[in-house]
């Protein structure tokens, strides 16, 4: 069943002549993990914030369709009821702190304080979700004295405590080492695979190959290509239209010109590049060397 409804969703930031969004379908299923590729300027973070209520909640502007979690119209619904439908972290995590507490435990606790959650639940409710995403030694920090990569990890916690039906995350690991994208990556798989609704910006391809049920492909605010991760990671379209590939499609791309890729579908993954060209017979011995 679908938990996340688009339908025919346009929309235009105030004082702008052209579309961040231009006709949008979408629908997601429960439990299922949707990724969301495109360029810079796609509106990317634009479907973000229409799912997550703050368009048209706070950025005003004029949108025109049906954006529909769970049931409920976010056009109908008010800002403070729509954050238990969907946990939005913020494309620069810098947006999300508060700034109106001293700690990262209270800053974590802050939004269910505002929901009227009881103290004692709160507490089990933070310390949980510090540990999963593994911040509990962040707990008396204070936000703003993080790196970007910690304040990342915050972002998400903030999130989780809320315990939102719907998880949106815009390129949660951008400020991260390889260590920290692989341990948040961790995390976000398994809040998927407990049956959480998550929508992902990424821009590291080959996760998405790894972890995502379905790839949405947006450019110029509509949707040029959906489906799986193999099939849209690896389309022709995405490579003509400016956006991010992996390298090992690219690779497997000219060597399929030349011949020597002799799988019907590209690699997006290392692993994929490997047992593809291990298809592709090297030179004979006798005949190196001539
Ligand atoms: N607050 C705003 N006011 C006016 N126009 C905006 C605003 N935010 C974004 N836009 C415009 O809306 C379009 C979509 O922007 P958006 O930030 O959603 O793209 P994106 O895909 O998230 O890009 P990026 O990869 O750079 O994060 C762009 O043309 C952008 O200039
Ligand atoms: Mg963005």
């Amino acid at each position: 069943m679908a938990i996340v409804n688009l339908q025919n969703v346009t929309y235009k930031y105030p004082l702008t002549e052209s579309l961040a969004l231009n006709n949008i379908n979408l629908q997601v299923n429960e439990g299922e993990f949707v990724a969301i590729v495109g360029p810079n300027g796609a509106g990317k973070s634009t479907l973000c914030y229409t799912l997550a209520g703050f368009v048209p909640h706070f950025f005003k502007g004029e949108l025109t369709g049906m954006v529909e979690v769970a049931g409920v119209e976010s056009q109908k619904s008010k800002l403070h009821e729509w954050v238990l439908n969907v946990g939005l972290a913020f494309q620069n995590p810098f947006n999300q702190i508060s700034g109106a507490k001293y700690t990262v435990y209270e800053e974590l606790a802050f939004g269910l304080e505002n929901i009227g959650i009881p103290r004692d639940e709160i507490k089990i409710r933070v310390e949980d979700a510090m540990s999963l995403t593994g911040i509990r030694d962040l707990a008396d920090r204070s936000p703003y004295s993080l790196s970007g990569g910690q304040q990342q990890r915050v972002a998400l916690t903030s999130i989780l405590v809320m315990q939102p039906k719907v998880l949106v995350l815009d390129e949660p690991t951008s400020q991260m080492d390889p260590i920290g994208t692989r341990e948040v990556f961790g995390v976000i798989r398994q809040m998927a695979h407990r049956g959480l609704t998550v929508i992902l910006v990424e821009h590291k391809v080959e996760w998405i190959a790894n972890f995502a049920d379905r790839v949405v492909a947006l450019k110029d605010g509509s949707i040029l290509l959906e489906g799986t991760p193999s099939e849209v990671l690896t389309s022709d379209l995405l490579a003509e239209n400016g956006f991010g590939i992996s390298r090992y499609t690219s690779v497997a791309r000219k060597a399929k010109a030349q011949g020597l890729w002799k799988k019907e579908r590209l690699p997006v993954t290392l692993d994929e590049a490997v047992e593809g060209f291990a298809l592709t017979p090297g030179p004979s011995p006798e005949g190196r060397g001539e």
